[in-house]
């Protein structure tokens, strides 16, 4: 596997099945099943509310600071198997305190988890506060003013959950905040919204990279844009196949025609214990059924890193 950036992945979509069941029994919470296959069972999804939906009940099994330790400690291990030499991890803060849960509790657990995955494997991560669209703007501007104690353990905000009705407009408040604060800013769109929703975000959060973005293929003039101006696009082909953001067979994907635009795409595995795989399976699943070159796959993972928030002498040192 070649050295790869990862820099759209949701730490809590990265709880496995046996995770859960585990956290589920040590902080005595019920499920409808403590079967791991059984939960796994029900990871079938029609769109991507449908998934939302699903991730979210889980993450009520997330109680304590060793729980988020243990869910970052199990990705990150994990990622510098499959050759991540850096991580950008979004989390969703206001999941957790709509749980019960103290912002200290949730960045005391991962900001340790990532400290010790450093020391073990060298691999540097950062974390992105992601806000819920489905709670809106408001919500969005409180999360942050009350993560700003916290301003040192993360480097950027995101914009996730629900995509449709609940465009980039209803956010500028809180990426206005976030770039008074010098936090780097990113957000999904044209995952489900269309392109109307990419250049809402471009022209009104400010921000520097677009996550999925597939439907900006719609819009020749966007295609223009993103590419003039180098904007990259994080995108999760095993996540769009789950999710059906793509058509149903990979074979299909619009991959290659993104890279033939000259777009600065790079592969990324979104919610991994959910859609079939990590980084190095959605590259396997690429290289396969794509039939991309090795120059190709070398493009993409040199692309991850140039997408990355890391300083540039930090970036050579992990290429
Ligand atoms: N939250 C976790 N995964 C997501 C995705 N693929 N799109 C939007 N919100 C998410
Ligand atoms: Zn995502």
């Amino acid at each position: 596997m070649l050295p790869v950036a990862e820099l759209h992945m949701h730490i809590e979509g990265s709880l496995e099945a046996e995770l859960v069941v585990a956290l589920a029994r040590r902080n005595g919470i019920d499920l409808p099943t403590f079967d791991p296959a059984e939960l796994k069972s029900r990871y079938r999804f029609t769109d991507l509310q449908s998934f939302l939906d699903i991730y979210y009940d889980n993450l009520a099994v997330l109680r304590t600071k060793e729980d988020f330790y243990d869910l970052g400690s199990a990705y990150l291990a994990r990622a510098a198997a499959a050759g991540v030499r850096r991580a950008e991890m979004f989390f969703d803060l206001q999941t957790h305190t709509q749980n019960g849960i103290a912002p200290a509790t949730v960045f005391g657990g991962l900001t340790a988890a990532i400290a010790d995955a450093t020391a073990a494997t060298g691999i540097s991560a950062d974390l992105i506060l992601c806000f819920l669209r489905h709670l809106g703007g408001d919500a969005a501007t409180e999360t942050l003013r009350s993560a700003l104690p916290f301003r040192d353990q993360f480097i950027g905000v995101g914009l996730d959950s629900s995509e449709l009705g609940f465009p980039p407009s209803l956010f500028t408040e809180s990426f206005g905040l976030a770039a008074a604060e010098g936090l780097h800013r990113v957000a999904h769109a044209g995952e489900e919204g269309g392109p109307d929703y990419v250049w809402e975000a471009l022209d009104l959060l400010g921000v520097e990279r677009i996550d999925h973005g597939n439907r900006a293929m719609e819009d020749a003039d966007l295609v223009a844009r993103l590419r003039d101006e180098q904007i990259p696009l994080t995108v999760c082909p095993l996540s769009n196949i789950a999710l059906k953001t793509a058509p149903p067979e990979l074979a299909d994907h619009l991959l290659p025609a993104m890279l033939a635009e000259g777009l600065l795409v790079s592969i990324n595995s979104d919610d991994p214990a959910y859609f079939g795989g990590y980084v190095d399976d959605n590259y396997a699943a690429i290289e396969t059924q794509l039939s991309l070159t090795p120059a190709q796959l070398g493009l993409l993972a040199e692309n991850s890193f140039t997408s990355s928030f890391l300083p540039e002498a930090e970036k050579e040192a992990l290429r």
